[in-house]
């Protein structure tokens, strides 16, 4: 499968994105005539096709049938508990999940036309805006695709927002991205949301679930992560991820496991600029 579904807004530094940007390439998938300078667009829900509900729905029903035994808790309880979250309703309409969004976590959705420059994508997470990509893949794309659709983002990222710690969290990685950039440590701190927010794993009542949205967005690699024996599992380490490179176009070799979020808080909290500093010596 190609990976590149599990591409993000910012995709890790490992993989350049410049050729897909806007300036980089008029060619790149989804509208980018008619946004604002945030890089934002309006979503107008009735605007999908049938045909493209329909296909919402079936992308839907089949993740539906895999995660009940495999998604952590907090992922479950917003999918079933919330009203803005019946995603088998059809295609969300951001608006309306932005009202329970907001009370729960005081987050916000933005639509956009699809990926984004690094600083646009870490700025809009800084201040508690996530971007959704607001156009669905293709037919011929329905197991796999070249880059991060709606379905990827709403399905895989938002019901993750609803939980406060994870949402308190990437705020402060956006933070921590825009610092990082400053520090020359991008590249590695990339690797770090992909391990955690993308193709992240944690430990509940001694099972593993998938928390991260590559994983949960994906029928193929929410079994493998969790079924197959042949991917190493480890328990999440901040400088283990942030040396291991990532797959862009496999599913990963190796996956991080948390014991609780607040870890994930603890060991994000310090100041990541000796990190860069030793990573930067060894490299
Ligand atoms: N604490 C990190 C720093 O000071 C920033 C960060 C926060 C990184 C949360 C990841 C997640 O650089
Ligand atoms: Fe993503």
């Amino acid at each position: 499968m190609n990976t590149a579904t599990h591409q993000d807004a910012a995709p890790p530094a490992d993989f350049d994105i410049s050729h897909k940007t806007r300036e980089g390439n008029p060619g790149l998938r989804g509208n980018y005539s008619r946004m604002a300078a945030d890089y934002t667009v309006a979503q107008s829900v009735s605007d999908y096709t049938a045909e493209q509900q329909a296909r919402w729905l079936r992308l839907v029903e089949r993740q539906m049938a895999l995660i009940p035994s495999r998604a952590c808790k907090e992922f479950l309880d917003a999918i079933n508990g919330l009203t803005a979250l019946d995603m088998r309703r059809g295609i969300p309409n951001f608006a309306d999940v932005n009202v329970a969004l907001k009370a729960a976590t005081n987050w916000t959705l933005v639509g956009v036309p699809g990926l984004l420059p690094d600083d646009v994508f870490f700025t809009h997470l800084a201040n508690r805006r996530f971007p959704v990509t607001v156009w669905l893949r293709e037919e011929s794309e329905f197991d796999y695709i070249v880059e991060p659709d709606l379905f990827h983002d709403f399905f895989g990222h938002v019901p993750m927002l609803f939980t406060p710690i994870y949402a308190d969290h990437l705020q402060a990685y956006g933070e921590g991205a825009l610092k990082a950039k400053r520090l020359g440590g991008l590249d590695w701190l990339a690797r770090l949301y992909w391990y955690t927010i993308e193709f992240g794993l944690i430990r509940e009542s001694g099972a593993v679930k998938a928390y991260g949205a590559g994983i949960l967005s994906s029928p193929k690699e929410l079994i493998y992560a969790l079924e197959s024996s042949a991917p190493q599992h480890v328990p999440f380490d901040v400088m283990h991820s942030m040396r291991t490179p990532v797959l862009i176009d496999d599913v990963q070799s190796i996956y991080f496991i948390l014991e609780s979020f607040q870890q994930l808080r603890d060991d994000t909290a310090p100041d990541f600029t000796p990190h860069y500093e030793i990573l930067k010596q060894e490299s």
